[in-house]
């Protein structure tokens, strides 16, 4: 694979970069920047050798939602970086023709024009009309089909950014761990879980499932887990998961009142909730289990949270400690996980933080991403 390092003659060349700028966003400011701090690296490298620098991303879901939040923080951490509310238009052709060498444009959100997602040919050659050479570094979106993602590499040279190149290191260490390895899988939505935990139940010695995956799987081991959070997954699905002898679930729980908060909570055994209760969050035996396990390994890799973060359960802050202090090998990743691991000030402490979530995931199932594929 082609890196950024590998583009000939960089300085004074258009180059088009996309990059990871999915920042949560409140009241018009970004409450995490870590995506940012990784999108740096390359643009940074390319500012330094005098390219023109064209910077395109993707904020939220709705067509409406714009990157200036995100425009307002990266200004802040650039020299010489402007901003147009525009993507393919006059205005974002006249902002690229007088950018200089060493500047940096940043443009409007890629998903306020319908063609990214629908990755419609002709928006994706206006995208690469852009730039002389393209060069991908939103790792946290090279599982879509996009246009920016699979569309922009079939009209202009392309390569891998410094961050994709970490990303893709990074995991493929963790699709072969050194043993023993634990594997630590939390959030939602089975359906987008269940082919990423047959592969890490294969690879991994012991596999937790937390969050709301977990309750899932304690309903097909018999309890009733009341008014929880579940996927409605095929009974078979999680029978057939449930046959591997390395995946552990939550022994205890935190439960509430549905629509409760933390305050009126309390632990519970899978087999003591009531009706109306709903599980919100490991319990202390859990969290004990964890920590003795993660002090054990040489490989610890963790996606997704195993509380529910917006109605305040966070009883895997302690295991992050436990986790960022031990000697395994650690990798973690998941949009939310990493917005807390980084609140709490331990990003650093991980071997390895991926800015990926579902991406993550896919690329330890796959070995690679649609992305990924398109560079050639
Ligand atoms: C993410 O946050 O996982 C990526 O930025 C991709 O965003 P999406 O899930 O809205 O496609």
């Amino acid at each position: 694979m082609k890196t950024v390092r590998d583009i000939p003659e960089l300085s004074g060349k258009k180059v088009l970069v996309r990059a990871p700028l999915n920042e949560p966003v409140e009241d018009g400011r970004i409450t995490s920047d870590f995506r940012l701090r990784r999108a740096i690296l390359t643009i940074e490298f390319l500012t330094q050798v005098n390219a023109r620098v064209v910077v395109m991303g993707h904020i939220g879901r709705s067509p409406g939602e714009t990157l200036e939040p995100v425009y307002n923080a990266l200004e802040k951490k650039l020299h010489k970086v402007s901003f147009v509310k525009d993507i393919i238009g006059a205005e974002a052709h006249k902002a690229i023709d007088s950018l200089n060498s060493g500047e940096v444009l940043l443009l409007e959100n890629l998903r306020s024009n319908p063609g990214e997602i629908e990755n419609d040919q002709d928006f994706a050659r206006a995208l690469a009309g852009l730039g002389d050479v393209f060069v991908q570094d939103a790792f946290d979106t090279c599982h879509r089909g996009h246009a920016s993602i699979v569309g922009v590499p079939k009209f202009i040279p392309s390569y891998a950014g410094l961050l994709l190149e970490e990303e893709i290191n990074a995991l493929n260490i963790a699709r072969t761990p050194k043993h023993p390895a634990l594997a630590i899988v939390g959030g939602a939505k089975f359906a987008t879980k269940e082919p990423v935990l047959h592969t890490l139940l294969s690879t991994y010695d012991k596999v937790f499932v937390g969050g709301a995956l977990a309750n899932d799987f304690l309903i097909g081991k018999g309890y009733q887990m009341q008014r929880s959070l579940v996927s409605n997954a095929e009974p078979s699905a999680i029978k057939e998961l449930l046959t591997y002898d390395n995946l552990i679930l939550p022994k205890d729980v935190v439960v509430a009142p549905e629509g409760a908060d933390v305050n009126q909570s309390r632990i519970s055994k899978p087999d003591g909730l009531s009706s109306g209760d709903s599980a919100y969050d490991i319990g202390t035996d859990t969290i004990d289990m964890l920590d003795e396990l993660s002090n054990e390994m040489k490989t610890i890799l963790w996606n997704g949270p195993l509380g529910n973060y917006e109605k305040g359960f966070k009883n895997d802050a302690s295991l992050a400690r436990t986790i960022a202090n031990s000697s395994a090998h650690s990798i973690i990743g998941g949009g939310d996980t990493v917005a807390e691991i980084d609140a709490l000030g331990l990003s650093e402490s991980f071997s390895f933080v991926s800015t990926g979530g579902g991406a993550m995931l896919d690329f330890l199932t796959e070995g690679t991403l649609p992305g990924i594929s398109a560079l050639g």
